[in-house]
């Protein structure tokens, strides 16, 4: 439920550093919860968004093999960090460092997913943003969706282990 073909004010919105954006999902990406800063940074009410997919605030300048990633690893179980451009309602975006987690019932079953965003350094979004850029490129030159974010996420990989660095590390090296 990303929203193509949407405007694109080009204004950057930016969050407090004591400030946290919260929300949670169910397992299938639904929000399910979302506290007041992520209501004013995304632009949306609450019942705009509530039980509609993360992706209403999708941004088109984010590299599809990003979500791979975090979906690859927090239905594994773990958490990860990642740098992530955001849509507000009104065409605005906010970037943001997620911490995006699976909770889990007594079984050890996952249940829903937590994600608290804080706002990241300047120079760690140049770097996200230049890297997006070359990741988006990647994909793009493939006429295949399926086939230009495989490209895409072989690319990363390769820069990892290039770099010798889990990509927690990658993240905060950015
Ligand atoms: C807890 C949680 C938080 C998420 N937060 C965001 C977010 O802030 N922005 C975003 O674009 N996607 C977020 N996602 C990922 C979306 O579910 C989705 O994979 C992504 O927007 C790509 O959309 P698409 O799969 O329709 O292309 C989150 C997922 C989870 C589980």
């Amino acid at each position: 439920m990303s929203r193509p073909g949407v405007y694109l004010s080009g204004v950057e919105r930016t969050f407090g550093a004591d400030e946290i954006i919260v929300s949670k999902t169910d397992t299938k990406g639904r929000i399910i919860y979302a506290n007041e800063v992520f209501l004013r940074m995304a632009g949306f009410s609450e019942a705009e968004i509530l039980n509609k997919p993360h992706s209403i605030i999708r941004h088109p300048d984010m590299p599809r093999c990003v979500f791979k990633l975090l979906w690859d690893t927090i239905e594994a179980g773990k958490e990860i960090f990642a740098y992530v451009k955001n849509l507000s309602k009104n065409g605005d975006h906010y970037w943001v460092l997620a911490h995006v987690t699976p909770t889990f019932d007594k079984s050890g079953n996952i249940v829903s997913y937590h994600s608290n965003r804080r706002s990241p350094r300047r120079d760690a979004v140049e770097k996200a943003e230049a890297l997006y850029k070359e990741l988006l490129a990647i994909e793009n030159s493939h006429s295949d969706r399926k086939v230009g974010m495989e490209a895409a996420f072989q690319a990363v990989v390769a820069k990892l282990q290039g770099a010798g660095v889990p990509y927690d590390e990658f993240v905060f090296s950015l």
